[in-house]
């Protein structure tokens, strides 16, 4: 397997891609506050989603999404307590056009990292936690039926009977307000015992979750490939904020392998 150069903080060649993101230690970082950490693949004229080829709607484009990319996600899920995800994202995934997120380290591929997992005394997957307005979504069925708790955030204005149904299928479900913000959104982690929050949605949570300065650290994987595309999504999407949210440069990493890509990240000032 190709190996990895490190370029930041110091030049470092020969870096294992396996194990690359669990050495960041995830769960070593912050305090006693909830941790909350981001992960972006994108072209590098920065679209995390293009039109899907044959429906409505965005899609994570198939020629930036890769296996490399993928090995890293799961090593950054396997270290959370919950998994943020969308009620747009259990949409699609109803659909059969989401790409897989919640079975995060299922795979054999990544049984090593189920090992970690055990070994670091945590329950089997991390919590899957859906952010939604409309509650219009069906939970999948192997959610309800494992381990995992399901937990849904979501506005006073949401219709009632929905919130039952949920509620009577084992979700929880916590109303945090008139308008979920990055504020609620932590403050409702916070009281519900989790602490390392990874959040899989796209960029309008993103933009509640900086606009709240509520994003510990973001981690992006930029290949070296340019797409087009209209409409498409960038990583934020949102009001511009009041003050521009800067970020301090923790690592870099040069991935060769095919066309390229860089593995970043970032963390809060
Ligand atoms: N390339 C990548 O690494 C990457 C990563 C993540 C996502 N993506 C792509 O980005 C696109 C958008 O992703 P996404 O829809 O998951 O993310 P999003 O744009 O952050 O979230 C949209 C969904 O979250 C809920 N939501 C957002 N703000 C809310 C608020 N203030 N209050 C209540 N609910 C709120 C809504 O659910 P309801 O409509 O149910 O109310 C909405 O449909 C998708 O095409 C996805 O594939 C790409």
């Amino acid at each position: 397997m190709t190996a990895l150069t490190q370029l930041y903080p110091q030049h470092q060649a020969d870096i294992s891609l396996q194990g690359l993101y669990l050495s960041h230690n995830i769960r070593a970082l912050g305090n006693e506050a909830p941790f909350v950490y981001s992960n972006y693949v994108t072209s590098l004229d920065g679209r995390i989603a293009v039109p899907h080829p044959t429906k409505p709607g965005l899609v994570v484009p198939k020629n930036v999404a890769n296996a490399r990319d993928w090995r890293l996600f799961q090593e950054l899920a396997v270290q959370a307590d919950v998994l943020i995800s969308s009620g747009r994202y259990l949409r699609d995934y109803a659909d059969g056009r989401a790409q897989e997120i919640l079975q995060v380290y299922d795979d054999p591929r990544f049984a090593d990292l189920q090992t970690w997992r055990s070994a670091q005394g945590l329950s089997p997957q991390p919590d899957i936690a859906v952010v939604s307005a409309s509650l219009n979504f069906p939970v999948p069925a192997q959610l309800l039926s494992g381990e995992r708790q399901v937990v849904v955030i979501t506005t006073a204005s949401s219709p009632v009977q929905k919130r039952k149904d949920l509620a009577q299928q084992g979700v929880n479900v916590i109303v945090v307000g008139d308008v979920v913000t990055g504020k609620t959104l932590v403050t409702a982690f916070q009281e519900s015992g989790y602490q390392y929050i990874y959040n899989a949605t796209g960029p309008k949570v993103l933009h509640l979750l900086l606009a709240d300065n509520a994003l510990d650290r973001l981690y992006l994987t930029q290949v070296n490939r340019l797409l087009g595309g209209a409409p498409y999504a960038g990583i934020v999407d949102g009001p511009l904020f009041e003050h521009p949210i800067d970020m301090a440069l923790n690592s870099i990493y040069l991935d060769a392998h095919d066309v390229g890509q860089l593995f970043i990240s970032y963390n809060k000032r």
